[in-house]
């Protein structure tokens, strides 16, 4: 259809991202025998057949064991350019990219190596595909507030290039309050802070993000519609939500795509942007999300205008490079 067509082509920014859930699994084999190590599946396939989700823990066991075949920079040079050059390929001009520093520094691989790994893929892909890149350094949850004190720590000689920080992982159970002091010292070092919040966890979750946190984006928030008084105050601020339709349903947030709340958040105003979160183990990247939400809902051109304006609006590259996208 011409709305297809429309949003497959048009510029936009994907703003939730995790690099390592950017590991396909030719990759990941391909990177545990350069780094002679095994991976606890037999074969790509059989790989690919473990995904098959529950919640989203039983996604995050999968995904912190395949991470442990990123050793090298060169590794995360790599893992970077791939998933840069299909990001390029889906209209995405500039991306704000999560990773996760503790999965890493927890087995021994040292801040500089990963950092600059992701740096050197992302400077090549820029010259390469003219795609810009920002780097988000997210916090574990389930992990204690003092090992994000400690991270923050190993990653203060690389602050210039840090352009943001986030909350991921286990969400119930792990309220963004747990981590109010750190964020409160990431926002003193100049950064703006997003996190993860009612993607499983209730709406409460997504207040405490915004009072405690003091966020500028909520990364999913569908389950916002559950409390009327916050969609009113989250579409009264431009609260930006970015959301992830193909990862809600595999993670099983809703049973199928014409479940998700996309629409009511829609209708309610709010400021959303569809992204592709952690696109090697949900099915599909920016482009198949796209493909995806439209074959549910049939939104038409104006629709998917104002969902990647908001993409390219809501990222945090300056009024001048927003200039040149919108
Ligand atoms: N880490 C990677 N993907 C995630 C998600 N969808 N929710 C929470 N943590 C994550
Ligand atoms: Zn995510």
């Amino acid at each position: 259809s011409r709305a297809l067509a429309f949003a497959l082509a048009a510029p936009k920014a994907e703003l939730h991202l995790h690099i390592e859930g950017s590991l396909e699994p030719e990759l990941a084999f391909a990177l545990a025998q350069r780094n002679g190590i095994a991976l606890p599946y037999a074969d790509i396939d059989a790989l690919r057949a473990a995904y098959d989700f529950s919640d989203l823990q039983s996604f995050l066991d999968l995904y912190y064991a395949c991470a442990d075949v990123l050793r090298s920079e060169e590794d995360f040079r790599d893992l970077m350019l791939a998933y840069l050059a299909r990001a390029a390929a889906d209209g995405v001009v500039h991306t704000e990219i999560f990773f996760d520093p503790q999965t890493h520094l927890a087995r021994g691989i040292a801040f500089a190596t990963m950092f600059e790994g992701l740096a050197a893929g992302a400077a090549q892909a820029k010259a390469q595909f003219g795609i810009s890149t920002k780097l988000i350094l997210c916090f574990l949850r389930h992990l204690s507030e003092e090992d994000a004190f400690a991270t923050l720590e190993a990653a203060l000689p690389f602050i210039a290039r840090i352009d943001g920080f986030g909350l991921d992982s286990s969400e119930k159970g792990h309220p963004p309050a747990k981590f109010e002091r750190v964020f409160a010292r990431c926002r003193d070092l100049g950064k703006p802070v997003v996190a993860h919040a009612g993607e499983e966890g209730p709406p409460a979750y997504i207040v405490e993000a915004l009072d405690l946190l003091k966020v500028s984006r909520i990364d999913h928030g569908v389950r916002a519609s559950e409390d009327a008084a916050l969609m009113a105050r989250l579409a009264a601020e431009g609260m930006p939500l970015t959301v992830c339709p193909l990862s809600n349903v595999r993670l099983c947030v809703f049973a199928t795509m014409k479940d998700h709340t996309l629409p009511a958040l829609l209708a309610a105003g709010l400021k959303v942007t569809i992204n592709s979160d952690d696109p090697a183990y949900f099915g599909g990247y920016l482009g198949e999300n796209i493909r995806a939400v439209q074959a549910a809902f049939e939104f038409d051109v104006d629709t998917w205008y104002t969902l990647l304006r908001n993409s390219l609006e809501a990222s945090f590259a300056s009024d001048a490079e927003k200039a040149g996208w919108i």
